[in-house]
């Protein structure tokens, strides 16, 4: 990386703009990311040339370059200081209405559509072990982690039977507050020792029957695998109705109806041997809560436990 940890002051900058391949350079640069041979094409120039261009222009800290395989990607440096950009906003004015920069930015164009096509034969290729690539690169959670942006930067989210915090603290990046409410001292103990670090988040020790959040407080309410341990599940529900704020939303994740036999029930402290949809529809209706509706999920490739769903409802 020619990264410049100082940027040079701006006198020191004025050079590298008075030339007119170094600002058609520069004007390509800052819309695409480009290789020597790439540049050297768009511009029409020899490619040694065009070099010592780029070594100018990184000098005086207008371009950054990174590898790339054997090729370096050059592109405008992207923390150049307020009084480089202003200059360079004038110097763009200045050229932007030339026939040149417009016919390089066409074969820009045909350049970058090269890789389009090149990135296309990638996936052609890549279909059918992408899903395998994908989770090797990105972990097995990445095809959901976009969906945590459906959350408001505003929102307070309640995780209601917080456990260890691991949801809470997934999730806290993305909301004004998140309150993680347990029963069980040694569970709060995990998420405290979790979350000690983490300024948005707030654990409360209580009951889901009788939540320790003020009425309308919450956005959301989160039910992740707890409602199987809860005696009276419709009551809970009217509960956490209570702690929404109009239009807020209960997402509730738990256990289908399985046959484990009562050793599993027994083990895992279980009061619930899992739900049928209807039953959580009907509970959700019963407390208030509109837009009830029940999904199951698909089996997870390694996972040994019963099948799971999800329920979502509104508060009206
Ligand atoms: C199976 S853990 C799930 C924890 C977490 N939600 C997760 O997905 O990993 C269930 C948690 O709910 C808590 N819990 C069960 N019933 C509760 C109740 N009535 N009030 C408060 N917390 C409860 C337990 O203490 C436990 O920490």
């Amino acid at each position: 990386m020619m990264n410049m940890t100082t940027a040079p002051p701006i006198l020191e900058r004025l050079s590298a703009l008075g030339d007119e391949t170094r600002a058609r350079i520069l004007a390509l640069l800052e819309r695409s990311e480009l290789t020597v041979t790439e540049l050297a094409s768009v511009l029409q120039a020899p490619q040694p040339g065009v070099s010592r261009h780029l070594k100018t222009l990184a000098a005086e800290g207008w371009v950054e370059a990174r590898a790339q395989g054997r090729n370096r990607h050059y592109r405008l440096a992207p923390d150049l200081d307020e009084p480089a950009r202003a200059l360079w906003r004038i110097v763009r004015k200045e050229i932007g209405g030339s026939g040149i920069y417009a016919a390089d930015a066409e074969r820009a164009r045909g350049v970058l559509e090269r890789r389009r096509l090149r990135s296309a034969e990638f996936f052609a290729q890549a279909a059918e072990r992408w899903d395998e690539v994908r989770e090797q690169l990105f972990g097995p959670s990445a095809n959901l982690l976009p969906m945590l942006g459906l959350l408001q930067e505003d929102w307070v989210v309640a995780d209601l039977g917080v456990g260890t915090g691991a949801l809470a603290e997934t999730l806290a990046p993305f909301a004004a507050r998140v309150i993680g409410v347990d029963r069980s001292e040694q569970m709060l103990a995990a998420a405290r020792h979790r979350l000690g670090q983490t300024a948005n988040v707030e654990i409360r020790r209580g009951d889901l029957e009788r939540l320790p959040v003020a009425d309308e407080e919450l956005d959301v309410a989160v039910l992740a695998l707890v409602l199987h341990y809860v005696v009276d599940p419709p009551a809970v529900l009217a509960e956490v109705r209570r702690a929404l704020k109009p239009r807020g939303r209960l997402v509730l994740m738990d256990m289908r109806t399985h046959d484990r036999g009562p050793w599993y029930a027994e083990e895992m402290g279980h009061v619930w041997p899992g739900f049928e949809a209807d039953q959580v529809r009907g509970w959700l209706v019963e407390a208030g809560f509109a837009h009830a509706r029940v999904v199951p999920l698909p089996p997870s490739r390694d996972a040994t436990g019963p099948l799971l769903f999800l329920a979502s409802a509104v508060k009206p």
